[in-house]
């Protein structure tokens, strides 16, 4: 009886739930009950649960309780939805960390950290972030409780404090999985935080390590820590009931900032936990920092949950200006007999170590190949070795399709210095990067003629290099997620390094570090910074808001220009959308006298158009302030292709054309303890192509006292009318059934669907085509059909991932309405009609959905 999903693999091609739930499992939003209250009434109208987890430590927060429904229908959720204790019924989203997607891990590392020479205060990414000044000043975060959200933390790590419990720098914290979590299972909680994964352990170094061996500081090294656990080991997803238990206990622990490095495809704030972030923030005043996501690949509209979530801090990443590599050692042999030493790097998947590969090194014009143009079409069956090729002159992605092509799931490449250093990839495959050198060592080798294999060992030689990252140093990550959200407000806020970042590694890997790259490493960078600025202002008994804090971080940004990875800077400044404020200044961000009230101005689409916000400035400055304001514009950025209704993935296309922006008045003079209001207008700008989704930004720049100090606040807003956006994805054929069924009609029907932009809801409903009178539910005034697919309406729904559709097997059962039990139809020929709601429509009006109708197809009875 219930829904059967379909995953089928096409090359790099998959196909997901809309989105990604623990199936039958649910949380109840309870008054008036308690947990147990709520299981007995269950248990009392026949309603089999199982409890997963009670979330009532804190009612202002959450109260409520998470179960698994024996039986996932329809119907058990109607009755349990209907009850008066119950205010709402969510689904339970599965997150992930903000996953590394390089992530180099080895055992002796800290021994050359010192080589490196690398003083605290000149550590690179701190003096990236403006960090190295704030502490200089002295503040280093004594007296901040910051907890972390993570895999948990390693505290018998020396460089986080040795040990947990009162005293120690890991203070307080707790395990609310066990170590079997997998975001499927039951949790099985513990009181030991331990990490398993290294991620929350490196996440935490970043906040607080003080290695006195090695000279290597967090942020802010005096805070003390909350580890709070919410993956299992292997760390492969964490869900809402254990995301909210977890930081309702950091809030009763006193946490003074939340960090949390766990993000899932989003966009709508209104999953479960992104509603929570939501009362923490603005009910008990806790800034919550997190991460915006490594979906940069995806381009425009792909926010993510819950940096989505009103009052969230969102935070991408800036890559690094030094690139610290932690080289091993491998040996080629060549079947002439010669040989040559190698330098490599893990990038993703580590080769497996004692085989013998072949590398399938292709030639083209005296170089070993970029790969750009696919792979010589003579290569043979390469399934079994490592392909060679040189990084550069396309994207990463277009390399590991020409090798995955052809079957083949390793690569070894090549850097250049001029390339990029950010390698999202979608897909399995193993990928190292070899020193630069190994082009023409392995040339040489080929001349002799013959093959070339390479055997990687368990423990290589290993060295840590650093280099000056030519190619996207000090610019926001290709990988770092764009907004805005599906609500068109913009995420991230702010950005920080967050590529190449060396940190705390778990001590069983002899007290070693890592390094990983990602908005995991961004967020706590910010959560330090915020722990700084938290404790400046308490020196100064001043209370702080947590929106005083996401405005600070937003405004004092710097704005970065482009950069698309593959090339040095362009000469114009990267979109709002993709950058927030810009690059964290935690100098200005602590120090600046001069604070406005808004992070943003966000002036919607065409039709929902503001067409003036003001905003105040206050003067925190001891003396009388001039402010002159002017504008900057950013680029302006297409969401879809020429033509095209599939959006783009990175880059999107850009074009210089600004919005006019009028600011009244652009001249005053402000008291100290001052304020007064401004009003910006825009006009958005023009001579676009407002199908393609154009999204449009610039920074108000306020510049104090003949621009000694000065704020900017971003604007942004969308050069269309959102609800004419098409947001299923017609163009590539969807919706569709399957084509078992075009073929052969009484096949299982199987109906695929995606989007190309986010849809509040998506309908699909049954006509019987062979007995119209079947068809007793009406359903918008325009169409008579005879139910529901089971699971449908589903709701929230983010935009499909490149390339991947959802898909519905149906198995003969309708709803009639909501909340009723699936009944089983007739044998007959049938139809679907599929419906999505449109972007900014109303959900009560068939007019503001896209409606598609199937070919009839036969239900038979098997
Ligand atoms: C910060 O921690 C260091 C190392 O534990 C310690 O020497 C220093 O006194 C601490 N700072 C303050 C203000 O307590
Ligand atoms: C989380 O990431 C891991 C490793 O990248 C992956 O195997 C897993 O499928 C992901 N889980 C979800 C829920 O996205
Ligand atoms: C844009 O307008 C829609 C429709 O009124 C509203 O739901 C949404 O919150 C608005 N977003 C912003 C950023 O103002
Ligand atoms: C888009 O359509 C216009 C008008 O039909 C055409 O001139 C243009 O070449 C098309 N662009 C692309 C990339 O197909
Ligand atoms: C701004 O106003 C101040 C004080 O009225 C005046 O002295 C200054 O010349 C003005 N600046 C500009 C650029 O208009
Ligand atoms: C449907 O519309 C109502 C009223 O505007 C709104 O409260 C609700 O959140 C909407 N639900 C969805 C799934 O869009």
């Amino acid at each position: 009886m219930h829904l059967k999903t379909v995953f089928g693999f096409v090359g790099l091609l998959s196909s997901a739930l809309a989105r990604d739930v623990v199936p039958g499992a649910y949380i109840a939003e309870i008054k008036g009950t308690t947990a147990n209250g709520f299981l007995n009434k269950a248990r009392v109208s026949g309603i089999k649960v199982s409890h997963r987890m009670t979330l009532d430590q804190d009612a202002s927060i959450f109260n409520g309780v998470s179960f698994k429904l024996e039986e996932d229908t329809p119907e058990n959720r109607a009755k349990i939805s209907s009850w008066r204790e119950v205010v709402k019924l969510f689904p339970i989203q599965i997150y992930n960390s903000t996953a590394p997607m390089t992530e180099q891990v080895v055992e002796d590392v800290g021994k050359i950290i010192k080589r490196s020479n690398w003083p605290v205060d000149s550590y690179p990414p701190h003096v990236q972030g403006g960090v190295d000044k704030v502490r200089a000043e002295g503040l280093d975060g004594q007296g901040i409780k910051v907890a972390i959200v993570d895999t948990g933390i390693d505290y018998t790590h020396p460089s986080l404090g040795g040990g947990f419990g009162p005293g120690f720098k890991v203070a307080v914290g707790y395990d609310f999985v066990g170590d079997s979590y997998n975001g499927r299972n039951t949790p099985v909680p513990d009181n030991d935080p331990m990490d398993c994964g290294g991620h929350g352990t490196h996440v935490a170094g970043i906040v607080a390590a003080i290695d006195t061996r090695f000279d290597f500081t967090g942020v802010a090294p005096n805070v003390t820590l909350g580890a709070y656990k919410v993956f299992g080991c292997p760390s492969i997803g964490t869900t809402d009931d254990v995301l909210i238990s977890a930081f309702t206990r950091a809030v009763a622990d006193g946490a003074d900032v939340i960090s949390a490095s766990v993000s899932s495809s989003g966009g709508w704030g209104e999953y479960a936990w992104p509603q929570a972030v939501t009362r923490i923030v603005e009910d008990h005043g806790i800034p919550c920092v997190i991460g915006a996501g490594n979906s940069g690949s995806q381009g425009l509209f792909y926010a993510s949950s819950a940096a989505d979530a009103v009052g969230a801090i969102g935070v991408g990443y800036v890559d690094p200006l030094i690139v610290p590599r932690i080289y091993q050692t491998a040996t080629v042999f060549a079947s002439s007999g010669q040989n040559a030493l190698i330098s490599y790097y893990t990038a993703t998947l580590r080769f497996p170590v004692g085989q013998l590969f072949e590398l399938y090194a292709p030639v083209v014009d005296g170089q070993i190949s970029d790969g750009c143009a696919g792979l010589p079409a003579d290569s043979g069956d390469i399934s079994q070795k490592i392909v060679v090729m040189r990084a550069g002159n396309c994207p990463f992605q277009d390399k590991v399709d020409a090798a995955t092509e052809k079957g083949a799931l390793k690569i070894l490449l090549i850097e250049d210095l001029s390339s990029t250093f950010s390698m999202a990839i979608d897909g399995f495959v193993y990928v190292s990067r070899a020193a630069s050198e190994t082009n023409a060592a392995l040339l040489a080798l080929l001349s002799s003629g013959g093959t070339l294999s390479v055997t990687f060992q368990a423990n290589p030689d290993i060295t840590l290099k650093t280099s000056n990252n030519l190619a996207t140093g000090g610019s926001i990550s290709t990988g770092s997620s764009w907004g805005p959200t599906n609500r068109l407000y913009q995420r991230p806020h702010v950005c920080a390094p967050g590529g190449f970042v060396l940190s705390t590694s778990r001590s069983a890997l002899n007290q070693g570090y890592a390094i990983l790259s990602g908005s995991s490493m961004a967020t706590p960078y910010i959560s330090g910074v915020v722990a700084l600025y938290l404790q400046k202002a308490r020196a100064q008994n001043r209370i702080v808001t947590p929106a005083e804090i996401r405005i600070g971080l937003t405004t004092t940004a710097k704005a970065l220009v482009f950069n698309d990875g593959t090339s040095a800077n362009f000469n114009f400044l990267a979109p709002v959308a993709q950058q927030g404020g810009g690059m964290v200044d935690a100098y200005k961000f602590i120090y600046s006298n001069t604070v406005v009230d808004t992070d943003f101005l966000e002036f919607n689409d065409t039709q929902n158009f503001h067409a003036s916000i003001s905003f105040k400035i206050t003067n925190r400055g001891a003396a009388t302030a001039n402010y002159q304001l002017t504008s900057i514009a950013g680029a302006t950025a297409y969401t879809t292709m020429e033509n095209s209704t599939i959006p783009q993935t990175f880059p999107p296309t850009m074009v210089q054309s600004y919005a006019s922006v009028s600011i009244d008045p652009s001249n005053l003079t402000i008291k100290s303890g001052q304020s007064k209001r401004v009003v910006v207008r825009v006009v958005p700008p023009i001579g676009l192509d407002a199908p393609r989704i154009p999204v449009y930004g610039g920074w108000i720049k306020i510049a104090r006292d003949a621009d000694q100090d000065n704020l900017k606040i971003p604007y942004m807003g969308i050069a269309t009318k959102i609800k004419d956006a098409t947001v299923t994805n017609f163009e590539q054929g969807y919706p569709k059934l399957t084509s078992s069924l075009v073929n052969n009609p009484t096949d299982q029907p199987v109906l695929a669907w995606g989007l190309v932009l986010a849809s509040g809801t998506v309908r699909i409903d049954v006509v019987s085509v062979s007995d119209p009178a079947a068809n007793d539910v009406r359903i918008f005034n325009a169409d008579n059909i005879i139910g529901s697919v089971p699971g449908y309406p589903s709701y929230w729904n983010p935009r499909s991932p490149q390339d991947q559709d959802t898909q519905v097997s149906w198995d003969g059962t309708v709803v009639k309405y909501e909340g009723l039990s699936p009944v089983a139809v007739p044998a007959g020929t049938y139809k679907f009609i599929y419906r999505a709601l449109k972007m900014n429509g109303r959900n009560e009006t068939g007019r503001d959905y896209e409606r598609w109708v199937s070919p009839n197809f036969v239900w038979s009875l098997s």
